[in-house]
């Protein structure tokens, strides 16, 4: 697989730009069945993944592949309406190549959502969760290679993955909004095959409170660009082992969707406070 160069990034960001005048300030990446978010922009231009020189296109069910330029809440925003998991068989830096573009194009701060199992025993399906910090357990990283100084330094600064200034911001926002927003640690795994009752048991352990398949990559790539995350899980089941269920895509899907409107009304409320 051949390496994400400067050129690859000028070539996606410079046909992103042909598209329109709107210079994005705000990145978003929206999770499983929360695309949704994406009807909301004004004066958007929506571009398919497979139009844009070197993306990559996304092959899961929920997930549209495209993404959105335009305006929401008075913000310029770039908005990936599905995302590039590492499962589908790309590599990381591949899955992270939008957060080169967003960040070639301007962008400085970055909304990432996903949908995340519960492993906290305090969580239920159905509770938003702001990502406090997370353990990449994924085996993986897109910063393996020779490292670009002209993108970031080598040896990137984890200690406040999560921005503290955009967690505050979200928590007051809820506050305000009157409703429950949970805090915890996002653990990333390769997946596709959700966890097995032990493996939650032992994650639980290490000290997560959610887990998903999705996200680490990103985030990584958004700190070495010196871009300043927030991060919101929704708890879409609970993590496997704790009920007697099996855990299923549909189970998440239905959950994304019934907790919709309270995601919406967190992610329009924060953004311009951004
Ligand atoms: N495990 C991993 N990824 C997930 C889950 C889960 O339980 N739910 C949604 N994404």
């Amino acid at each position: 697989m051949q390496a994400i160069t400067q050129t690859m990034i000028e070539e996606a960001a410079a046909f992103i730009r042909r598209t329109t005048d709107i210079q994005p300030e705000i990145g978003l990446i929206l999770g499983s069945g929360l695309g949704v978010l994406g009807d909301e922009l004004e004066d958007a231009v929506t571009i398919p993944y497979e139009d844009i020189p070197h993306f990559p296109v996304s092959t899961v069910e929920g997930h549209a592949g495209e993404l959105l330029i335009g305006k929401l809440q008075g913000c310029n925003v770039m908005l990936m309406r599905g995302r590039f998991h590492m499962y589908e068989g790309y590599e990381p830096e591949r899955t992270a190549l939008p957060v080169r573009v967003m960040k070639a194009l301007g962008v400085g701060k970055l909304l990432v959502t996903n949908a995340a199992g519960g492993i906290n025993l305090d969580f239920a399906a159905g509770n938003l969760m702001l990502i406090a910090d997370h353990i990449n357990l994924t085996g993986k990283n897109p910063l393996i290679g020779p490292n670009d100084n002209a993108l970031g330094v080598r040896f990137p600064d984890m200690s406040e993955a999560y921005s503290k200034r955009l967690r505050s911001i979200a928590k007051e926002t809820a506050k305000d909004l009157g409703f429950e927003l949970k805090e915890g640690v996002y653990v990333g795994l390769l997946g596709p095959n959700y966890e097995t009752p032990a493996e939650i048991r032992m994650l639980r352990t290490l000290g997560a409170d959610a887990v998903g398949m999705s996200t680490v990559s990103e985030v990584i790539v958004a700190r070495h660009s010196g871009i300043e995350v927030l991060g919101i899980s929704c708890i879409s089941n609970a993590a496997a082992g704790i009920l007697d269920q099996p855990l299923s895509h549909e189970e998440v899907m239905e959950t994304t969707e019934r907790v919709k409107e309270q995601f919406l009304s967190l992610v329009l409320t924060v953004l311009p406070k951004m």
